[in-house]
């Protein structure tokens, strides 16, 4: 019999996490089985919400690792009071009231957090087992990235449980957490800035007569295509990058303007200024 696993605040990410678990393939060993909740409860704060997961759930077949999930809102000390592990996904300014709330429930048990900017030092004021993730919105369709930092009151049963649930929203990659802010701004607001460069490519095509649709299917399978030649080749991206670089064609002249706008130290700087403010989060 598995454990009951509470996901406080179950909005765009809780429910990313949930749809990842519950449909995760079956476990095929009984070693693997135990690292899965049988129960998963969800907890919102108003109805509108709790609906929401329910509508979620109406879109699922039966968990392939027989999981049941009860989706409640206004619970959240009987939710904990049953759990052994909290994945903690409220946006961070109502991180300090809601954990308030469950003070008494939460102490000893293991908080998965995805809240950006609460430090595992704040965090383990509730709890000495804290694991922090951050993560994104592509964890929705299994295409994710999570990187995780655990306290050190963290022992490996407890990430053996962190690494089951969280590697299920993509890659999982740990980190020390002085990173975090870095990985919030890199990883949490990544997919923003990839999807500008997407509508950048997109409208390249479009500016030149490409209609829309096919625009958008060059820019996406042009980006797909060149993540998957990174990946297999294992080269650094500059080699690729210069051997379709002819000597006086078109991509060396199209770089060239794109380096005179500053589109490379633009990507850099913007990226380092989302962590700036990651850095502020869990200080408001
Ligand atoms: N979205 C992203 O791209 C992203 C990326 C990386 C990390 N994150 C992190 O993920 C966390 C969640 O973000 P999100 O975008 O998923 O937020 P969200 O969609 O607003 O979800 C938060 C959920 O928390 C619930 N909630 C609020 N007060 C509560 C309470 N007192 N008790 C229980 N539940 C309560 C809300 O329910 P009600 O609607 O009923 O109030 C809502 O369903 C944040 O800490 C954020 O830093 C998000």
């Amino acid at each position: 019999m598995g454990y009951t696993l509470v996901i406080l605040g179950c909005g765009v990410m809780g429910q990313a996490l949930l749809s990842a678990i519950y449909n995760a393939p079956k476990a095929d060993s009984e070693e693997i089985a135990k690292l899965y909740p049988s129960t998963i409860i969800t907890c919102n704060h108003d109805e509108p919400s709790a609906k929401q997961v329910d509508k979620l759930l109406a879109t699922f077949d039966e968990s392939p690792n027989a999981i049941k999930v009860s989706s409640t809102y206004g619970q959240n000390q009987d939710a904990i009071d049953k759990a052994s592990v909290v994945i903690l996904a409220t946006k961070p300014f109502l991180v300090e009231k809601v954990l308030s709330g469950v003070q008494e429930q939460i102490k000893g048990k293991l908080i998965i957090s995805l809240a950006a900017g609460w430090t595992i030092d704040q965090l383990t004021q509730y709890t000495e087992k804290v694991s922090r993730v951050m993560t994104n919105t592509p964890a929705k369709y299994g295409y994710g990235c999570a990187v995780v930092s655990h306290s050190s009151g963290i022992n490996n049963d407890d990430k053996a449980i962190v690494s089951q649930l969280v590697s299920h929203v993509g890659k999982y990659i740990e980190l020390p957490e002085k990173n975090m802010d870095a990985a919030t701004a890199l990883v949490g607001s990544g997919p923003a800035f990839v999807l500008l460069m997407i509508e950048s490519l997109m409208e390249s095509g479009i500016q030149m007569g490409i209609p829309l649709k096919e625009s958008k299917e060059c820019a996406l399978k042009v980006l797909e295509g060149t993540v998957k030649m990174v990946e297999k080749s294992g080269e650094h991206p500059s080699v690729l990058k210069h051997q379709v670089c002819t000597p006086g064609g078109t991509t060396i002249a199209g770089l060239c303007v794109m380096e005179d706008k500053g589109v490379k130290s633009g990507i850099i700087r913007g990226v380092e200024e989302a962590a700036k403010v990651a850095a502020k989060l869990g200080k408001k």
